[in-house]
């Protein structure tokens, strides 16, 4: 991804360090965060630092290598920090993807722990590349396309998936326009996706969370494609709540629904989308928001009846049947059972 005129990636690895973009003060400033140890690396997770389930998965990989080189040859220390990496956010499957891999390839050395960590980085920027390429072949010229949350070069190491999609759409010479859903509680659509979407000169309104059935029934949506935190076996998606309500509008109009994810999203061993864990974060996420004040200072604001409790669960499972096809980097796949299980 270009940010004035650089390149970076969502998150590396330098001399055992971890850099970041800090994208809880995104799209206001532009900062990158330095984590020097595991430990500031999985509060950086938790924090939201950094975000979605590509980042975070390169991120846990990244984190189980600063453990290997903080604690190498301490098994029982490099186990307590695998657990402590697994319970920053229970929901995205790439999470433990990376630190089941980053472990076991640490147990030769600490080399190839961070050989690992850093393949796992790669092969996440190289996913969203072929996701784009797949996706594009489902763009047509002048198409509305809605999304939800921020599947972009944020929500991974770089590309995206679902907007991977509109990014190859774009730069293959199709004129697309996006309606990005503002995803509250933590606002990514408003935030994230339009940052990054600006950043590309891609044609982009923001809507509220509410006004998906509302577009759909005037026709302004063509199709709709959403990222996915876990994928379970038989097609179930997990990705930020209010992904089902989408669902569900797209099904009633006849609006082609497609998830994009990466191989490394699927939980083959999980059966379906009952057996996922669905995060529930603070209260505060829903009572407060956080922006620009008057003095340009990123200020947090009651938005509720003070004394009011909120409940906040962060994602939502769409079933199978509501989703037209997976966009993956080896192909587009029916969410079923079978071609599933096909991929791997
Ligand atoms: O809570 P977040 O911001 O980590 O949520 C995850 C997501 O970004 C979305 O659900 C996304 O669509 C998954 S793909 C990055």
């Amino acid at each position: 991804m270009n940010v004035n005129g650089k390149y970076y990636r969502t998150v590396w690895m330098e001399e055992g360090k971890v850099m970041m973009i800090e994208q809880n003060l995104l799209p206001f400033n532009f900062k990158i965060f330095t984590s020097d140890n595991y430990i500031e690396t999985c509060m950086a997770i938790k924090t939201m630092i950094v975000r979605g389930a590509g980042a975070i998965g390169a991120t846990a990989g990244f984190a189980m290598a600063q453990a290997f080189i903080q604690y190498n040859d301490n098994k029982d220390e490099i186990l307590k920090a695998k657990a402590d990496i697994e319970a920053t956010r229970p929901t995205a499957r790439n999470l433990f993807y990376a630190t089941e891999r980053v472990f076991n390839a640490g147990l030769i050395s600490v080399e190839n722990a961070i050989n690992e960590a850093n393949k796992i980085a790669d092969e996440d920027v190289e996913a969203g590349k072929k996701i784009g390429e797949y996706g594009d072949t489902l763009i047509k010229d002048t198409m509305n396309i809605l999304t939800h949350c921020n599947a972009g070069w944020l929500g991974f190491v770089d590309y995206g998936s679902a907007l991977s999609v509109v990014y190859a759409a774009h730069n293959s010479g199709k004129n697309v326009f996006v309606y990005v859903d503002e995803t509250r509680p933590r606002s990514q659509g408003a935030r994230l996706t339009a940052w990054e979407l600006y950043n590309e000169n891609i044609p982009h309104v923001i809507v509220p969370d509410n006004a998906g059935a509302f577009l759909a029934s005037k026709g302004k949506i063509d199709i709709m494609i959403v990222g996915a935190d876990r994928i379970a076996a038989n097609g179930d998606a997990a990705n930020k709540i209010g992904t089902f309500e989408k669902a569900i509008i797209a099904k009633t109009f006849g609006i082609p629904f497609y998830v994009a994810a990466p191989l490394a999203t699927f939980d083959i061993n999980c059966k379906s989308g009952d057996a996922i864990i669905i995060e529930e974060r603070d209260e505060d996420e829903v009572l407060y928001m956080t922006g620009l004040n008057e003095n340009n200072k990123l200020s947090k604001v009651l938005i509720c009846n003070e004394g009011s409790k909120a409940f906040n669960p962060a994602f939502d499972v769409t079933p199978a049947s509501y989703i037209t096809g997976i966009i993956t980097e080896n192909g587009i796949i029916n969410a079923n059972e079978n071609d599933i299980r096909n991929l791997f």
